[in-house]
């Protein structure tokens, strides 16, 4: 029997599998949040540990963990930015997180994004809700076609093939980045290219050290006055800064955001900009999908528990 930390309140049946195999939960009352601090004192007393991607796993919460009994983090997430993997690696600590099970509902987002960006849906709600719609205007509220425009993807996992057709079903050509050649129709081998090619491209990247600000000042100007960005990915992939500015300039069209690089806060400066959609993180947040990724990654640690390998763990 082990001691399972399950860092927040899940999804009602998430945990049966746990209590099935006869382990102790360790759990706050309601959805009280767990400090670093205690993340760091309670690893050491726990042989998993389940969070949400708001919860930093770093060094010193794995050090604490691996000096107990701690062997598997698994993350209620399919990004996993929050946890040092190199360090549970080294300490011989698992990590899981919840592939496959979020694509569509992410990939349902992101496409939202694309088209409100492209329509600039937001605003022209924001005008009618806030009484400053004067009636039908030939000039008002101008956006730009979707059908018939490019769509660039970076990254083409699960969820950037999933937008990819949705995409296609809406009449849009179909262009692809990633580093490796995926051998796929519609494979641009350079970033660049496909920034200059597209109308809109859309981020399906995880955050590494490699993709932190992969989008910045040149990248937007690529994307030039009539096309558009959308972020489902993580924040940090995106120069916020740059983004501001090319949305005050009209560098760029317009945006539409579902990450931030701070959150909860978000940048003032976007907080202002025109022709921007502003969404908070909500890309796999529908009833079924959540429900999904707690079990997956409930199932994850009782497998580590058990000494089998799970389908979701993260590297070697
Ligand atoms: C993830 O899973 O990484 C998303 O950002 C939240 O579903």
């Amino acid at each position: 029997m082990a001691r399972v930390l399950v860092t927040r309140k899940l999804p009602d049946g998430s945990l049966d599998a746990l209590v099935k195999g006869g382990h102790d939960v360790v759990q706050r009352p309601g959805d009280e949040h767990w400090s670093h601090a205690d993340l760091v004192q309670e690893a050491a007393a726990v042989d998993a540990i389940i969070c949400l991607l708001t919860d930093p796993i770093d060094e010193e919460v794995l050090v604490s963990g691996a000096a107990g009994s701690l062997k598997v983090v698994a993350n209620v997430a399919v990004g996993y930015d929050n946890i040092d993997v190199g360090t549970a690696h080294r300490l011989g600590v698992a990590v899981c997180n919840t592939p496959g099970v979020l694509d569509q509902t992410t990939a349902d987002l992101a496409f939202l994004l694309v088209l409100a960006a492209l329509r600039r849906s937001s605003e022209a709600e924001a005008d009618l809700r806030g009484g400053r719609w004067s009636g039908w205007g030939l000039f008002d509220h101008l956006g730009l076609d979707v059908h018939g425009a490019v769509l660039g993807l970076v990254g083409y996992g699960g969820i950037g093939r999933e937008v990819a057709r949705r995409a296609a079903g809406f009449g849009m050509e179909v262009l692809h980045h990633t580093r490796r050649f995926t051998g796929l129709p519609g494979y641009v081998d350079s970033l660049h290219a496909l920034f200059s090619t597209a109308d809109a491209v859309s981020l399906h990247v995880p955050l590494t050290k490699e993709t932190r600000h992969l989008v910045g000042r040149h990248e937007l100007e690529l994307l030039g006055p009539e096309g558009v960005i959308v972020n489902t990915s993580r924040g940090a992939v995106v120069d916020e800064e740059a983004l501001a500015d090319g949305l005050e300039t009209g560098t760029i069209f317009g945006a539409g955001l579902d990450v931030y690089q701070n959150e909860p806060a978000v940048n003032p400066r976007l907080l202002r900009a025109p022709h921007l959609v502003l969404l908070p993180h909500i890309g796999s947040a529908t009833v079924q999908t959540r429900r999904k990724m707690a079990s997956l990654a409930v199932h994850g640690a009782c497998e580590v528990l058990a000494g089998r390998r799970p389908p979701n763990l993260v590297g070697p």
